[in-house]
């Protein structure tokens, strides 16, 4: 019988995790610590460090992250979030009364304390007000226990793309391009093979079913495609699907025998006169053509007008999965011990927000008016300013949180770029950073077409 022995050294300590040594499919993933980071870090130091700059402040455009550019948190979340924190505030009255009976209900929920575990698939009265919420957004009931509620969207992508992973065939899942960076990296992680497909970016980067459909032919010829990603309103790229257009992919996907991941986390991110549909809505309108089809549907709280990215917060509902599945998803969320509990009571105030005559309703209404206003002037800013610059083009931001630039780079910037070892879009990302101290995403990171350069 073989036997696997350590590999000992008795004149130095073996290195049992080495680069030589680690996880091959973690070192295949690239993700985001780009030479723009590192470069902002640096400036970073400089400037404590009383270096002259060119300017006197980094702006880090890299990430979806609202509050670190600014944005301020919602009164009502912070003051529910104290209030169960610490529970001896809700005695002295410092909050509205609304704060501290609903303080009260959530920690007879979770054992009087945020500090406890909780139920592996999420606090009961989260998950009924979560349900409430969907219902009243699509208008079709919702059923709490096929709702799991994660440490963000995240913790979500990757519990469900888990379950798609096969010890003995090359699983394929269809991903856009470009793309939100976690899917490439779990699809990569659980040794899956990544299917793109290519958003239109002639069209505001809208998804086209002809290019799903030929991509799904191709990529058949050396894996078994189960599953297609779809981000609705995307990133990086900001477009916001139209009902027909989400009709039209569920019509294929129902053709094609797929499971569709609707990441949704930007929903409450839309401008202008564009509307979010959710593909269970349109499912669901679809009647009994789309019976028995399966989706898996992801909100955040790190989105939004909440932007609580650092309270880790979101949730998954699966439509068309058997109890048994269900039960196995129940599993993988025990083995975790489940979401945290200050997390849960952020999505509890974005599912079941403060209603017409509570004391905190007009503070919080307000706020988020401001907010999603705020937001909707700055991607109209965005878009015209960066239109009005010589070499770049950008689509129209119908929603989410970003703009994703075409940008043109002269041949001398290219092979400047490929001396120092960059791809181009990194140098010009480089170049931003170091002349103005904006600090954004090459378009690399996010995959794009062979041949164009954008950042985000
Ligand atoms: C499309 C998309 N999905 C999921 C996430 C992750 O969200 P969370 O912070 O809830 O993990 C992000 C974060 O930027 C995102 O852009």
């Amino acid at each position: 019988m073989e036997e696997f022995l350590p590999n000992t050294n008795l004149t130095t300590f073996h290195k049992v995790l080495s680069m030589e040594s680690i996880n091959p499919k973690i070192k295949k993933l690239e993700y985001a610590t780009t030479v723009t980071i590192l470069t902002a870090e640096k400036l970073e130091k400089d400037m404590r460090e009383g270096k002259k700059l060119l300017f006197n402040k980094i702006t880090k455009a890299t990430l979806g992250d609202c509050h670190a550019m600014g944005q301020k948190p919602i009164t009502f979340v912070r003051q529910l979030l104290a209030a169960c924190s610490c529970p001896t505030l809700i005695g002295i009255n410092i909050f509205p009364s609304d704060v501290n009976k609903r303080a009260q209900e959530i920690l007879s929920k979770i054992n009087n304390s945020i500090g406890c575990y909780s139920v592996p698939a999420g606090v009961p009265l989260v998950k009924q007000h979560i349900a409430e919420f969907i219902q009243k957004r699509d208008g079709y009931y919702c059923n709490p226990a096929h709702l799991f509620v994660t440490n963000g969207a995240s913790a979500a992508i990757k519990l469900i793309l888990e379950f798609f992973s096969q010890e003995n065939e090359k699983v394929g899942i269809m991903v856009p391009v470009p793309q939100y960076l976690l899917y490439a990296a779990t699809v990569i992680e659980f040794g899956m093979k990544q299917v793109f497909y290519y958003l239109n970016e002639e069209s505001y980067w809208t998804l086209e079913v002809s290019e799903l459909r030929n991509s799904l032919l191709e990529a058949r010829k050396t894996c078994s495609v189960k599953c297609l990603c779809v981000i609705n309103p995307g990133n990086p790229t900001g477009q916001v699907l139209s009902y027909n257009k989400i009709k039209e992919i569920l019509e294929f996907a129902i053709e094609e025998g797929l499971f569709i991941i609707a990441d949704e986390v930007y929903q409450e991110n839309i401008y202008d006169g564009n509307t979010f549909h959710s593909f269970k809505k349109v499912l669901m309108d679809m009647g009994p053509v789309a019976e028995g089809f399966q989706l898996a549907s992801l909100h955040s709280c790190s989105k939004g007008f909440f932007g609580e990215c650092g309270l880790r917060a979101g949730y998954v509902e699966f439509v068309g999965v058997s109890d048994g599945v269900l039960a196995e998803i129940t599993k993988m969320q025990f083995t975790h011990l489940g979401a945290n509990l200050s997390g849960q009571i952020v999505l509890d105030c974005l599912v079941h927000p403060p209603q017409k005559g509570d004391p905190s309703f007009e503070v919080f209404l307000k706020e988020k008016t401001d907010i999603l206003s705020s937001l909707n002037k700055r991607a109209n800013l965005v878009y015209s300013a960066l239109n009005m610059i010589d070499g770049i083009t950008c689509s129209k931001i119908q929603g989410a949180l970003y703009a994703f630039p075409k940008i043109t780079i002269p041949q001398k910037a290219i092979d400047e770029a490929k001396l120092l070892g960059l791809t181009p879009d990194s140098f010009y990302c480089l170049k931003l950073i170091e002349e103005t101290g904006i600090c954004a995403y090459e378009g690399s990171i996010f995959y794009q077409k062979e041949d164009t350069f954008h950042f985000r």
